[in-house]
């Protein structure tokens, strides 16, 4: 058998948020995110669940780092509740809940597995939301103040911070799509919420550039390549208005400090007030970009297709995931290539990559050859990027363990380990032990 070894020092993990794993939502003075709010809306969640317990990890933080350390994991990417350490959405610091974190990297420095902070994963305090949320450019600041509390306690302990999870998902899907939470439906606010959230990246990186220097900071994006369906110029250009929504409108702010001209020329009526410096602080130089990557995107021109006259398509022998979504490998190799020749982040380490499937427990076992097959095949492709000079240096496997998924409440399982909901047992998945394999070997069978 031929391996892929990677670089030394690459670093293998795997991804989690804290409303979709923590539960304990009333525990140490937490209030309600938004979140909460949603899950309790009619019909928003597909079995009617919620993150009330889900995984119960808030209360199980050494039995999770035990689990950790079989997979062989030198990473561990989690997020801070901003309703447990500023429930009011103020400056004011709930210290039991920055304490509870703070055991849970001590926990894991002990266990010799690197903490990776985000901040912001979508759990926004209520008392912001009723203020206006991402509509509010005020939130932007917020997010800063939430980055310096978080900066001061653990700037020393932690090696890097991602501001801002999946700026398109939780502008569009929440804002526009009402699939997530807060649940709006309107274009002007989704693009506020899209501006307001790359403003508090910015303003999160100034906070842990003064709160925690020593640290690393970055933002983690969502990147989908995108295909037309047809080789009609209308399919084309459909290709890349999804082009400029999901990737080129985060990346070019990024690193060209400026929204790309074709999308603010769709976007002009409906645009909110950008400030003549936004851009530039948008754009100011980060470590890493995180990238997340799930899936391509083939899309065909369709006037009914919303604002931007696109309809998603399924090309007839595509694989697709438990959720829909077209699998495609090599489409993690021509996001990495082109962000890195395009856009040329210092680094780039992929926050999230990973499948659900129908998973079963079987006899105390869980045989999910389907989802083994997809982490090799993507980290296959990671490799075949890093020799063409991507400076990719970690990879963290969404997820941990099978979790709350949002709007699909528990129905779609990521976990590279199967959590029973009924009794919160824990067991390793055939892939999480072949991952225990790569992440001991630092190589993948190719
Ligand atoms: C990403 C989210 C993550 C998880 C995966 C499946 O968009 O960041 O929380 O839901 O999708």
């Amino acid at each position: 058998m031929t391996l892929a070894h990677f670089p030394d020092g690459f670093t293998w993990g795997a991804s989690s948020s804290a409303y979709q794993i923590e539960g304990a939502v009333r525990a140490e003075g937490r209030e309600e995110s938004i979140w909460d709010l949603f899950c309790n809306r009619p019909g928003a969640i597909d079995d009617g669940s919620d993150g009330r317990f889900a995984c119960d990890a808030y209360d199980r933080i050494p039995e999770d780092i035990a689990l950790m350390q079989e997979l062989g994991l030198q990473g561990y990417r989690f997020s801070v509740a901003w309703p447990r350490i500023h429930p009011d959405g103020s400056s004011r610091v709930n210290q039991p809940g920055l304490d509870h974190y703070r055991r849970q990297v001590d926990a894991l420095l002990d266990a010799g597995i690197t903490p990776m902070i985000t901040l912001y994963h979508w759990d926004l305090p209520r008392p912001l939301q009723s203020r206006g949320g991402w509509a509010n450019r005020d939130t932007a600041a917020r997010l800063g103040e939430f980055a310096d509390t978080v900066g001061r306690a653990f700037g020393d302990l932690v090696p890097r911070f991602i501001t801002v999870n999946e700026p398109w998902v939780h502008g569009w899907l929440g804002h526009f799509m009402g699939i997530h939470a807060p649940g709006l439906h309107d274009f002007g606010i989704a693009l506020a919420a899209n501006h307001h959230l790359m403003l508090g990246h910015a303003e999160a990186m100034e906070a842990f550039r003064a709160s925690a220097p020593k640290a690393e900071a970055g933002i983690a994006l969502v990147l989908s390549p995108a295909s037309p369906f047809g080789d009609s110029n209308a399919d084309l250009e459909a290709a890349h208005r999804q082009d400029g929504w999901i990737n080129r409108w985060y990346l070019d702010a990024l690193y060209r400090g400026a929204y790309p001209d074709d999308m603010l020329d769709l976007y002009r009526a409906s645009l909110p007030e950008i400030g003549a410096d936004d851009l530039a602080r948008i754009a100011q130089p980060t470590d890493f970009l995180a990238i997340n990557y799930y899936f391509r995107t083939t899309v065909r021109w369709n006037r009914d297709g919303g604002p931007l006259q696109i309809e998603r398509v399924i090309p007839p022998n595509a694989q697709v995931s438990g959720m829909g979504f077209e699998i495609d490998p090599d489409g993690l190799y021509e996001t990495l290539v082109r962000v890195h020749r395009d856009y040329a982040p210092v680094k780039i380490v992929i926050a999230e990559n990973g499948l659900s499937v129908e998973d079963r427990l079987v006899d105390g076992a869980v045989d999910d050859p389907v989802r083994e097959r997809y982490l090799r095949e993507h980290l296959l492709a990671a490799h075949r990027a890093i020799a063409e000079g991507v400076p990719l240096d970690g990879y963290y496997c969404w997820s941990l363990m099978d979790n709350f998924e949002w709007n699909h409440g528990y129905t779609q399982r990521f976990g590279l380990v199967y959590t029973d909901f009924a009794t919160q047992d824990r067991i390793i998945k055939r892939s999480g032990r072949w991952y225990a394999g790569v992440t001991r070997e630092n190589a993948v069978p190719a």
